[in-house]
């Protein structure tokens, strides 16, 4: 028996599969191996908050507040936790107090016992509120310091330094946490460093201790040992098909290592191992997120870009979908300057996606032609004190345009009530708080989940479930391109006409049923000319105008313009909510709005036209 066994805290149901797979895994995928684990003896698990709050909604028309209703029945014996972004909960930007104590009440009653809670910047005051709430709530609070390092790879410099984090522990420790959290987002903690910080922290610090780090630069195996060898209390770790990458540290090898040793956590190898083998079976349903490019498991890059593991899969899926992955080595390059010009904030959410979604406009529109309003919201310290003074010049700009206003010491405790205006807006949909609570967090992916869920919408195909049977359908189908089976007597051929070009295409019903013919997809890519027909081939773009066109998928919040309006280069024109931000567009020129074929709320997609306008 180890004198001192190291807890584990297993990751495997929330933040393994939403650093390795854009946080797409279902929770019937989840639901098999749920007793089993429940069986293994974890100290935690975490299962809920983070991204998959979000993802739940917008992407798998899944509830969420469901899924930790699951687990919590099947899992009685293993403490639930959760990631909670401080006053941002699991949204994107401050929510009002009244729905920080409102989400938290709830998700305790739903079942979380650990609250583990962060943020962004370290920023104490924006941890207050919540922490207060889960405090309330009577469960376990943990306060997570974001890990980062400023440049040369280590800890250390002028900002984040051994005082620094030491520094933090304290206060975490005074606003009542009832442990701490070493949150190392980025896999930037080496491991000498984390043995001096866990050594430093244990000695002054009177608190259960855990690590959470991603393996992302291939150091967290080593940084968790040297971690447990100074005395850490509980560790993140997650079965192997879901470690490593930009995921946590696999249990099994952890396991073995510690193994008749006085930290061994007394863990069975055979039900982890067996744990393993089940999951593998599922995970070829999620091959279109697991699938990379790269050969290598590690990014050791990760040491100069920093980009979390969450952030790095939501990037990847972002630029594909905006057809734009060609720019993903200018958008790595352009994160660090970004990030120096903002203050060197550590790289997590909300941070993480405002600087990275900030690269990107800068990359595409060029640097700070496009500030998004997250941006522009943290430049006017609405997000917290940042760690280090942004960049003047940046703020000299914000400043020509508008005025900026004096930043609130705490910056929740300036925003009205938010709960009964949210309960309001969905009371024909539902009087269920839980409901409201989604709404409340996300406005519009929210209402559309939440019309999905009471059968006002169907679910569309994009959000339903794939079976195993389906996916290797699929991929039989797809390798069996090439032969292509004999065309049969039933084949058609058909003239196709695209502008000024012409194809000859023969079409054959599939199976033989006499169903839909197959749409032909055959028409070259246009590369969305100014002078092309829009997608829906309505709105003709003449000589003189210009079209201002979508530079990604997303979700037109709002029309600032309308059709006979002057505007000038620069002035806001549309709000479209991408990469789950939102983005002012700008005209590009001067001149009159002649159309504006897009209304706000809908979907675009990538180079659809939102506005024409007459120069
Ligand atoms: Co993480």
């Amino acid at each position: 028996m180890a004198g001192k066994p190291l807890k584990l805290s297993d990751t495997t149901f929330r933040d393994a599969h939403q650093s390795l797979m854009a946080t797409r895994l279902r929770t019937e995928d989840m639901i098999p191996l749920a007793e089993e684990m429940d069986s293994i003896g974890f100290f935690s698990m975490e299962v809920w908050g983070g991204a998959t709050f979000d993802s739940a909604t917008r992407f798998l028309a899944e509830d969420p507040w469901e899924r930790l209703r699951s687990f919590k029945s099947l899992m009685p014996n293993t403490k639930l936790s959760m990631l909670l972004r401080g006053q941002s909960l699991v949204g994107y930007r401050n929510y009002a107090d009244d729905v920080v104590d409102k989400f938290v009440e709830r998700s305790a009653e739903n079942g979380i016992d650990i609250f583990r809670v962060f943020d962004a910047l370290n920023y104490e005051p924006n941890l207050e509120r919540a922490a207060s709430a889960v405090k309330n709530s009577g469960k376990h609070l943990q306060l997570a310091i974001c890990y980062t390092i400023s440049e040369g790879g280590r800890m250390g410099g002028d900002i984040y330094n051994l005082d620094y984090y030491l520094s933090k522990a304290r206060s975490f420790r005074d606003l009542g946490a009832d442990s701490i959290c070493i949150k190392d987002m980025g896999g930037l903690l080496a491991p000498y460093d984390a043995f001096e910080l866990v050594t430093a922290i244990k000695a002054e610090i009177d608190l259960p201790l855990q690590l959470h780090a991603h393996y992302t630069s291939g150091m967290a195996s080593m940084t968790a040992l040297k971690a447990v060898e100074a005395g850490l209390d509980i560790l993140d770790v997650c079965l192997a098909p879901l470690a490593l990458r930009t995921s946590q540290p696999a249990v099994e090898p952890i396991a073995v290592t510690l193994l008749g040793t006085d930290r061994d956590p007394g863990v069975d190898l055979d039900a982890l191992l067996d744990l393993g083998d089940q999951l593998e079976d599922i995970l070829p349903k999620y091959a279109d997120h697991l699938e990379t490019p790269r050969s290598a498991v590690i990014d050791a890059r990760v040491l100069s870009h920093q980009i979390p593991g969450g952030m790095a899969s939501n990037m990847v899926s972002q630029l594909r979908e905006a057809d734009a992955l060609d720019r993903m080595s200018e958008v790595l390059e352009e994160i660090p300057r970004t990030r120096a010009d903002l203050g060197f904030p550590p790289l997590v959410t909300p941070m993480s996606q405002m600087v990275g979604a900030q690269a990107v406009n800068n990359v595409i529109f060029g640097r700070y032609t496009v500030v998004s309003e997250p941006v522009k919201e943290y430049l006017r310290g609405n997000y917290g004190k940042p760690v280090s003074p942004v960049r003047g010049e940046l703020m000299d700009r914000l400043a020509e345009s508008e005025e900026i206003s004096h930043a609130p010491e705490r910056p929740g405790a300036v925003l009205e009530p938010e709960l009964e205006a949210a309960k309001e807006a969905v009371s024909d949909l539902t009087d269920d708080i839980d409901d409201a609570l989604i709404y409340a967090l996300y406005p519009q992916t929210g209402e559309r989940f939440l019309r999905i869920k009471h059968g006002l919408e169907p679910v569309p195909d994009e959000m339903k479930p794939k079976t195993l049977e389906e996916v290797r359908q699929a991929a039989r189908s797809s390798q069996s391109a090439a032969p292509a089976p004999r065309m049969s007597g039933r084949a058609r051929r058909f003239n196709i006409y695209v502008g000024d070009q012409f194809f000859e295409i023969d079409v054959d019903p599939v199976g033989g049923g006499s169903g839909s013919v197959p749409v032909a997809s055959s028409t070259p890519a246009s590369p969305a000319a100014q002078a092309a027909p829009t997608q829906s081939g309505q709105i003709e773009v003449t000589e003189g105008e210009t079209a201002v066109i979508s530079p990604m998928p997303g979700i037109l919040i709002s029309v600032s313009v309308e059709e006979g309006q002057a505007v000038a280069a620069g002035d806001p024109l549309l709000v479209l909510e991408a990469m789950k931000m939102q983005n002012t567009i700008p005209s590009p020129v001067d001149g009159t709005i002649r159309a504006i074929p897009v209304v706000a709320g809908t979907q675009v997609v990538k180079d659809q036209v939102l506005a024409i306008i007459q120069s």
